[in-house]
């Protein structure tokens, strides 16, 4: 089916530019809109391989034709891999959480006119055969690593619950893993991955189009816990797409889940020989062939050790130990300034230490000086107290004799005055 564009080119472009204008411009999912017109630009811009590897996967295995066939795409953002489907004749129900994505997924269809095409804003966690009904072909391309831990094996409950053929799981895995889940008795392991930040409130989770819609971590099944939950869940093979192969992440594959009946073994009857046939959950714990229907005791030196604290607890620890870092490095920065002030006032003291030593010798000398000026000043009062005794006994001897002096001046001035007083005439 070739893209029946309504619209004039001038129509379709005005009406694109005005639908970005208002939910935002496209951002992965390319798509030529008729006339030459595309959501993004005339060249191959990323998910068109995907889109043309589902294509090739779901048109060569699908049970049924292209044009034949219900698919639900769940998390389909903005609707590439349900228009490509719709173009080849199929009925398509595409489910997105966040409401700009979706906006632009119905402008695209409304544009190409497929009217066997429809975007439901829904909740893919809460997807279920009562919503959306019974499909052949379910996509789940690039949600499930968005989900939370009880979520993945939920979700894949119910879309074996919906599905009556194909389930396309495209998605990252956990290929180091440090948690185990255990979820209906089964155990899972995997690896946490932060979605949102913890303060981030949902307007901010909105804008984040291409993460989890609301949960602030993910968690990633390693490959085996992630094909033990599809099986577990209800789908009788799960395959990995090696080719028409895809843009590879190295930790990324397309998993083809599929339903179908048990049969039972009639060449070799033997009761109980196949009743578990998971995998073991994480890689590295045992060798498949070494495994299936014997009892395995686990080699101590190839089973991985797993952290009693989850990945969540470390990223919190993370989050204080970067914290507290940072406190350290401020009272690292004050102990440096301590350290520069105390560096100070040592050197200030050795220099003191150093005037003290230059002034020892001259404080020797001064105080023999002073010693020796002592005994001199000493020398010197007892000297004074002498002469100081001299000069009073002196003193006093002179006072005494001018005494009498002035007494016989006085006698001889008396007999002076009497008249009797011969004169001795010279
Ligand atoms: C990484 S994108 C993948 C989009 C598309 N399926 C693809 O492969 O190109 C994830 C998409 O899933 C949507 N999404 C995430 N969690 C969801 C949920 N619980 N329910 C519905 N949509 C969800 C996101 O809004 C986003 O559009």
């Amino acid at each position: 089916m070739t893209p029946q564009p309504s619209l004039s080119r001038d129509e379709l472009i005005r009406r694109r530019d005005a639908v970005a204008a208002e939910h935002g411009a496209w951002v992965g999912h390319n798509i030529h809109l008729g006339h030459g017109v595309y959501t993004i630009d005339a060249r191959v811009v990323g998910a068109e391989n995907t889109a043309k590897h589902l294509l090739d996967v779901v048109g060569s295995i699908a049970r049924k034709p292209l044009d034949r066939l219900r698919i639900l795409d769940l998390g389909c953002s903005e609707g590439l891999y349900a228009i490509e489907f719709g173009l080849h004749g199929a009925e398509v129900v595409g489910v997105e959480g966040r409401a700009a994505p979706l906006a632009r997924a119905r402008f695209a269809a409304e544009a190409l006119g497929l009217s066997r095409v429809r975007f439901e804003q829904g909740d893919a966690r809460e997807a279920t055969e009562a919503l959306y009904g019974r499909f052949d072909v379910i996509l789940n391309c690039g949600l499930v690593y968005h989900l939370d831990a009880g979520d993945v094996f939920r979700v894949f409950e119910n879309m074996a619950g919906m599905c009556d053929d194909l389930a396309i799981v495209e998605t990252h895995y956990a290929q180091t893993v440090t948690e185990r889940f255990e979820y209906r008795g089964q155990e899972y392991f995997g690896v946490s991955r932060r979605e949102h930040e913890d303060g981030a409130d949902l307007t901010v989770r909105e804008k984040r189009e291409w993460a989890s819609l609301d949960n602030a971590y993910s968690f990633w099944l390693s490959k085996p816990s992630l094909v033990n939950a599809l099986a577990r869940s209800g789908f009788a093979t799960v395959t990995e797409c090696l080719y028409p192969a895809i843009l590879s992440y190295g930790d990324r594959e397309t998993f083809i889940a599929r339903k179908g009946e048990a049969r039972p073994l009639r060449a070799v009857p033997l009761p109980g020989i196949f009743e578990d046939r998971f995998l073991p959950p994480v890689e590295t714990r045992r060798p498949l062939a070494s495994w299936v229907g014997q009892d395995h005791v686990d080699n101590p030196a190839t089973t991985p050790k797993y952290f009693d604290t989850t990945s969540r607890d470390l990223d919190t620890m993370r989050i204080r130990l970067d914290a507290v870092d940072q406190r350290f490095d401020t009272v690292e920065e004050r102990l440096n300034g301590v350290a520069g002030g105390l560096a100070a006032v040592e050197s200030r003291m050795q220099a003191l230490e150093r005037r003290l030593d230059e002034s020892v010798p001259e404080l020797g000398r001064l105080s023999r000086e002073t010693e020796r000026l002592a005994a001199y000043s000493e020398s010197l009062q007892e000297s004074m107290n002498a002469w100081l005794k001299g000069i009073w006994t002196a003193l006093n001897t002179t006072t005494s004799e001018m005494g009498r002096t002035r007494e016989e001046i006085e006698r001889v001035r008396a007999l002076q005055r009497r008249p009797w007083f011969m004169r001795r005439s010279g």
